[in-house]
């Protein structure tokens, strides 16, 4: 007898060098679902259309993510791992879907609003985004969505077209629940700010050594003298917090009480912790980068995988919705 595990799904950007940041702001954390969930992730590559419009740095994004999550442990055997628009079905549902969701829903879109504050031109790829996502999350028959609070009003969204869909045609989509990881810690940059490809401030995860150290040393610190104590409400003490466990960040926290403690050698350490953590990671990276005919076979197994379950949820969807006739 099988135990039902819940679904628990999720699409993430293909958006370049992986950074700190990204590892536990998410993906760590997305990859632990596999252990005990039907996990369900993907690289989105059509929601990347809005804004990535060169060929080659839509392609390389895509297979650098799907090297990126291999190398960092996403295990295809244990959970179903695919690229977006190899299940095109999804465009398919995101058209029905359309005709669900309200204007003035679709306009009181916060992230739509703040994306053409920031100067991207309005298109319809951009308004349609969220019904694209909502598209997503049903076609699979998800149970959860974990995400963080910047995509919680998409979550919201979904659940008021899969309901009015519900509504209209019957019980055929499955309601999902976000889950909205209250802890999302802000992950600093090397400059303090949110650690963020667009800020420039990152510590790269797979780039070579020295560019690594180079980040970590340029790390912003204050002027304490070696003798005062320090502030830890600073990028230096919550980037080295994130590799600790509970004892680990209380030993930090008494250096950073006491007398003696030099940044420039927190930041060395800080740097070979990096290398430390990482290095089973980037020697997976590398050898997978040698095999990349296996890395094209892992994602079309995942394809396959993904497919089965979008047939079986369209199917459906067109049966209730009278398009097949
Ligand atoms: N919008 C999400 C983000 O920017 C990515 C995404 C697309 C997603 N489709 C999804 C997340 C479905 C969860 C479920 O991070």
């Amino acid at each position: 007898m099988s135990i039902h595990k819940k679904r628990v799904l999720s699409g993430i950007q293909p958006s370049g060098k992986l950074h700190l940041g990204n590892y536990f702001g998410m993906m760590s954390r997305m990859i632990e679902y596999q252990e005990s969930n039907d996990l369900f992730c993907f690289i989105v590559n059509y929601h990347a259309l809005t804004t990535i419009h060169d060929k080659n740095e839509l392609k390389d994004n895509t297979i650098n993510a799907a090297l990126d999550f291999l190398a960092l442990g996403m295990d295809p055997e244990k959970s179903t791992f695919w690229v977006q628009s190899d299940v095109p079905q999804v465009t398919e549902l995101t058209w029905l879907l359309s005709n669900m969701a309200g204007v003035g829903l679709m306009e009181r879109s916060t992230s739509y609003k703040d994306k053409i504050e920031k100067g991207l031109k309005p298109h319809m790829g951009l308004f349609s985004y969220p019904v694209l996502m909502a598209a997503d999350i049903l076609l699979y028959g998800s149970d959860i969505v974990p995400v963080g609070k910047d995509q919680k009003q998409h979550l919201e969204i979904t659940r008021d077209i899969a309901i009015k869909f519900n509504n209209t045609y019957g019980d055929i989509l499955i309601i999902p629940e976000a889950s909205i990881n209250q802890d999302t810690k802000l992950i600093p940059g090397i400059d303090g700010q949110k650690m963020s490809k667009s800020y420039g401030n990152t510590i790269p995860i797979f780039a070579e050594e020295k560019i690594i150290k180079k980040a970590v040393m340029s790390i912003l610190t204050d002027s304490a003298g070696i003798n005062e104590p320090k502030d830890k409400d600073t990028p230096l003490f919550q980037i080295y917090s994130m590799f600790l466990d509970t004892e680990g960040k209380k030993l930090l926290n008494d250096r950073y009480d006491t007398p003696g403690l030099r940044y420039g050698d927190l930041k060395k350490e800080l740097f070979e912790k990096t290398i430390e953590y990482f290095s089973p990671f980037r020697e997976k990276r590398a050898q997978l980068s040698k095999d990349m005919d296996f890395v094209y076979k892992t994602l079309e197994i995942g394809k396959n995988k993904a497919s089965e379950v979008a047939d079986h949820y369209i199917t459906k969807i067109r049966n209730a919705t009278g398009l097949n006739y």
